[in-house]
């Protein structure tokens, strides 16, 4: 067997609090802002669907891959992929994997900031009683009053800037592991109250049916390719955070597992979300379609019904901003720990560097809402530009590369050791779906969005 690395930036201190953070990156704003606001505009279940098989058959797989090549790895996704394609004697450009994530993670978290900055701002409207009562037009027009203000947008998006990169300046370990044990499980069962809620709206067999009885005629030319992007998104693959995070795991951790846990708690999160917001959609008249919006137009109305509201709401708020916050950290934890590599940097100068680039990209998202929504390229604007561009094309792509890079490039020997596991028939399916069925899969989808088939 290859001499064991050990990574210079630490390790977790056992598997679960690597669970957990890994647990963190993937639930955020992806499942409690973005899976419901896509499934609506995609017409539900069919989209619902596709988005549980792309998971299934390319997510899990792609995340066992990212995590054994981060633990054997250990350093940065940029320098783990020039090392273990040398040690395979391949080519060490297959750095440009490590950098095209590095790119991807830096427009991410510039929009992703942006969005969280509306949960921080929710977080005061809601403790000072604005939804209290209020019904959905005033709901919507609170809503519409802070996409209007690039003052507000701005200062927001500052404070969650300012928010990540302290705890990255500090380290993953010493961060937010701790508030993150306690914050999960809060949020999950926040959302299942909010559930006990829906419940009782009269329309949660309504809401229930758009979820989950799938209607493929409702899919449109561009579904496919969103749930699968969707699907990198969630579980925040493709661009080196669960790689980065894999490059912390103890060598004794058992991958399949861990994975498969984490996963599954990410898509209940999404499920959930879901089975809260929509019976609270339909039993309010309003449009699943409605876009990025569509919780922050929602849930306060619920809230704002509610006995204990205030405080219920309050306290959402706040557990939506620590769910983006845990994410957050994971998008530059990979552009972070090279530039303490590469150049040398302490991690305090490196955070406030990557966080003065990411600030600036998000500025064009904050004014994307308000000062330049008129300025479309294909008809979407900055904001949806980055969007699809990240999600639907850089992660997939990225993903794709890692799949290839696990079953291709490295050797059998080398993923079997990681993995722990022989030729046995758990291997040779994962071996069969990162060779032949996720690059397949990955490429089929982009052909279908372009039109080809
Ligand atoms: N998975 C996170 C979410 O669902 C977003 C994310 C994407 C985080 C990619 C890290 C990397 O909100």
């Amino acid at each position: 067997m290859a001499e064991r690395r050990k990574s210079m930036h630490g390790e977790w201190s056992s598997r679960w609090v690597f669970i957990m953070a890994a647990t963190g990156s993937a639930v955020g704003l992806g499942n409690i802002w973005k899976f419901p606001y896509i499934t609506g505009e995609n017409g539900g279940g069919a989209f619902v669907l596709l988005y549980l098989l792309c998971i299934a058959i390319i997510g899990i797989p792609i995340m066992m891959a990212e995590i054994l090549i981060g633990r054997r790895g250990r350093q940065s996704p940029i320098n783990t992929m020039a090392t273990l394609a040398k040690e395979a004697s391949h080519s060490p450009h297959w750095k440009f994997l490590g950098w095209s994530g590095v790119v991807a993670g830096f427009l991410i978290l510039s929009y992703y900031s942006v969005i969280a900055g509306w949960a921080l701002s929710y977080v005061f409207r809601s403790a000072g009683g604005s939804f209290d009562g209020a019904s959905a037009d005033e709901v919507g027009a609170i809503f519409d009053g802070l996409l209007a203000s690039p003052e507000s947008l701005l200062a927001w998006h500052t404070i969650f800037i300012v928010m990540t990169m302290m705890v990255v300046a500090r380290g993953v370990r010493h961060g937010l592991e701790k508030a993150i044990r306690f914050l999960m499980p809060t949020l999950f069962m926040l959302l299942l109250i909010l559930v006990g809620y829906a419940l009782n709206t009269g329309a949660f067999s309504q809401g229930l049916e758009f979820l989950f009885s799938p209607d493929f005629s409702k899919l449109s030319q561009d579904s496919v390719l969103v749930a699968m992007g969707h699907a990198f998104f969630t579980l925040s693959l493709g661009m080196g955070a669960i790689m980065i995070y894999g490059s912390y795991v103890p060598h004794k951790a058992s991958i399949t597992g861990t994975t498969f846990y984490i996963a599954g708690a990410d898509t209940m999160v999404a499920l959930v979300a879901g089975m809260a917001i929509f019976p609270i959609v339909f039993a309010n008249g309003l449009e699943p379609g409605a876009g990025p919006g569509l919780i922050f137009v929602t849930l306060p109305i619920a809230f704002g019904q509610m006995p204990g509201g205030l405080f219920f709401g309050t306290l959402f708020f706040v557990l939506i901003v620590f769910a983006a916050w845990s994410s957050a950290i994971s998008l530059i934890e990979p552009a972070i720990t090279w530039l303490v590599e590469n150049k040398g940097m302490k991690r305090a100068t490196a955070s406030i560097g990557a966080g003065i680039v990411t600030w600036f990209v998000g500025v064009g998202t904050v004014l994307s809402f308000n000062l330049w929504s008129g300025y479309k390229l294909f008809d979407k604007t900055f904001f949806d530009l980055l969007d699809y561009l990240t999600a639907n094309i850089m992660l997939p792509l990225g993903g794709l590369m890692i799949a290839v890079f696990a079953g291709w490039i490295m050797t059998k020997q080398a993923t079997q050791e990681e993995l722990h596991m022989h030729d046995h028939f758990g291997y040779r399916m994962w071996r069969f779906l990162v060779r032949y069925v996720t690059p397949l899969g990955v490429t089929v989808v982009f052909l279908n969005a372009i039109g080809v088939i």
